[in-house]
C-alpha cells in the first residue's frame, strides 16, 4: 500500500448522500477508542487537507486528528472537532451543510458548530485553520 493509499484512507468526503452508508460505518469504527476526548493536537501548519477534497456544503473527516472541514459556502472553510459531544464518538458525515452524527442522531451546522438537533449538549469546538492556496493547514 502506498503512502497515498493510507492518507486517502483516513478521510471520509462527503458531497451528498450517495456516501453515506459506508462513511457511517468508517466513522463509526473509528470514534469506538476515542473516550470521549477532543481533537487531537496537531502542530501549526502541518496540513490537513487540500480545499479540493472539503466540497461545498459538505466537509471532510480526519479519522486520525478527529478533525472535521467544512466549507458552508464557497472559498469559506471552517474546522471543529470531530468528537461528537453527545458521547465523545465521531461525528459520521456532512451534508447540506450539516454534521451528522449518526450514531444517536446528533447534528451541528457546518458553520458555526452549534447544535441544530438530536441529544448533543453542546456545540462543537472550533478547531483553528488557516488557508494558504490550495492547502489547509493547522493554525
Ligand atoms: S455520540 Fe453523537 S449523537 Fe451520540
Amino acid at each position: 500500500m502506498s503512502l497515498g493509499e493510507v492518507r486517502a484512507s483516513r478521510r471520509i468526503v462527503f458531497s451528498g448522500l450517495g456516501a453515506l452508508g459506508v462513511a457511517t460505518a468508517l466513522a463509526g469504527c473509528a470514534g469506538g477508542d476515542d473516550g470521549g476526548s477532543s481533537s487531537a493536537k496537531v502542530a501549526s501548519g502541518t496540513e490537513l487537507a487540500s480545499t479540493s477534497e472539503v466540497p461545498v456544503g459538505g466537509g471532510v473527516i480526519l479519522t486520525d486528528q478527529k478533525i472535521v472541514i467544512t466549507q458552508p459556502s464557497a472559498g469559506t472553510y471552517a474546522a471543529f472537532t470531530a468528537v461528537c459531544t453527545h458521547q465523545g464518538l465521531l461525528v459520521t458525515s456532512v451534508e447540506n451543510d450539516t454534521i451528522l452524527c449518526a450514531n444517536h442522531g446528533s447534528s451541528y451546522s457546518a458553520s458555526t458548530g452549534e447544535v441544530e438537533g438530536g441529544p448533543a449538549p453542546s456545540a462543537l469546538a472550533k478547531v483553528e485553520i488557516d488557508v494558504q492556496g490550495d492547502k489547509i493547514l493547522a493554525a
